[in-house]
């Protein structure tokens, strides 16, 4: 297996040789693209995790309309993500058009950029989407070139039926060989998008297969899944937080661990689970993509998604994911770096109940702490001591966001 992983790196390395000498030498008629996207995760909205495949035209230019309504826009949210089901059929010369929920794609994209925004869309690598739609096989280069032509900013190139239709054809039984096709076809759209000149972010879909974190910076991933789709349940969200544990020395400026998008605001999570699964993906240096209704935001919703606090950790300059410091039972503790040598600590209630006579003991000696340490609870705003040994009460699936600007 390890002699696997690391022929297949010899080959992408001498992939990645190759493109790059290639793109030296076409140097004059094919222009790179600045690679200074994502230097932050990225944030905005993505239409699948409410409206799936029902999406339109009309949706799109409503989120667009309300990123900026809400100052969610001003909060940071500029991607406004078309996923799944745009897709329509190739013409004669293989120009792929969009369906009839999208009469006009530029125009889309057009009227989003005049909000001051940016778009994204979605394909895959292989004949169909997920959703059965079309996918790009054969024709990267020419879809690169049609979402640059439309202006788009951002593509989510989702495995789907590349692994039934390519790798297991191609390679059956051969997982090394299976894993080089894919790595291949992410390359082969990574260099399909710079040869457009256009900077977009690349986004990897292939929910965590084969360590994608050591490979996808090496085929132009800004981000990447890290596992299997997200759902608006505390299970679900709570199992892709503990499989994000050990990931943090793969993410930073321009390449990001991918826990996938939000569901805050979605299904019938609390408030407490909505704030506890934003705080951790600000913990995570996870891109912020909004997944709801936002015409029928309920304003405690907004004051999740707005939390400046919340979302400058997200964001902060130095780019270190959290680290899970330790756990205790169903109480976990997860630390972040933050620039100017200031660090946010989340405590998580994983549990289902808590009585006020077991309170959890924070262990400041464990996050490397002495004594008390003063700083801002993100959720109430207010300042607040943490003592060595310090009892928090916390609710069932609730969190404490702390920023310790001076820790010590
Ligand atoms: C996969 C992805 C989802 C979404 C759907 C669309 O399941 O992981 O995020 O894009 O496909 O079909």
């Amino acid at each position: 297996m390890r002699i696997a992983v690391l022929l297949s790196f010899a080959t992408l390395a001498l992939t990645s040789l190759t493109a790059a000498s290639q793109a030296t030498a076409g140097a004059q008629e094919q222009p790179r693209a600045p690679q200074e996207v994502a230097q932050t995760p990225p944030m905005g909205w993505n239409s699948w995790n409410y409206f799936a495949e029902r999406v339109s035209d009309k949706d799109i230019r409503a989120a667009a309309d309300q990123l900026v309504a809400t100052g969610m826009k001003d909060a940071g949210y500029v991607y406004v993500n078309i996923d799944d089901t745009w897709e329509g059929e190739r013409d004669a010369s293989g120009v792929l058009h969009a369906n009839a929920k999208f009469p006009d794609m530029k125009a889309l994209a057009d009227y989003v950029h005049s909000k001051g925004l940016k778009i994204g869309i979605y394909s895959s690598p292989g004949p169909k989407t997920c959703g059965g739609y079309e996918g790009s096989l054969g024709h990267e280069a020419q879809d690169a070139q049609l979402y640059a032509q439309w202006g788009i900013d951002y593509l989510k190139y989702d495995l789907c039926s590349y692994t039934p239709d390519v790798m297991e054809k191609q390679a059956p039984g051969d997982k090394a060989a299976q894993m080089r096709l894919m790595t291949s076809a992410y390359a082969r759209m990574d260099k399909a998008l710079k040869a457009t000149g256009r900077p977009i972010v690349y986004s990897l879909c292939q929910y965590g297969w084969d360590a994608v974190w050591e490979w996808a910076p090496s085929v132009g991933g800004n981000l990447w899944r890290t596992t299997g789709d997200v759902n608006p349940t505390w299970d679900r969200i709570y199992a892709i937080v503990s499989q994000q544990a050990g990931l943090e020395k793969f993410a930073g400026p321009g390449h990001w661990n991918d826990p996938d998008m939000l569901e805050v605001g979605n299904g019938k999570l609390t408030l407490a689970e909505n704030r506890a699964h934003f705080t951790l993906w600000a913990m995570l240096a996870a891109p912020l993509l909004a997944g709801n209704d936002l015409p029928n935001m309920k304003p405690e919703i907004k004051a999740i998604l707005t939390n400046r606090e919340v979302i400058a950790v997200d964001q902060d300059r130095l780019g270190k994911q959290g680290t899970r410091a330790y756990s205790e039972g169903e109480v976990d503790v997860w630390t972040r770096p933050l620039a100017g040598g200031a660090m946010a600590i989340a405590v998580v209630n994983a549990g289902d109940g808590r009585y006020s006579t077991h309170p959890f003991h924070l262990n400041l000696r464990k996050l490397g702490l002495n004594g008390p340490q003063t700083g801002k609870d993100l959720w109430t705003g207010k300042a607040i001591t943490l003592n060595d040994g310090q009892p928090l009460e916390l609710a069932s699936h609730d969190v404490l966001l702390v920023r310790i600007n001076a820790p010590r």
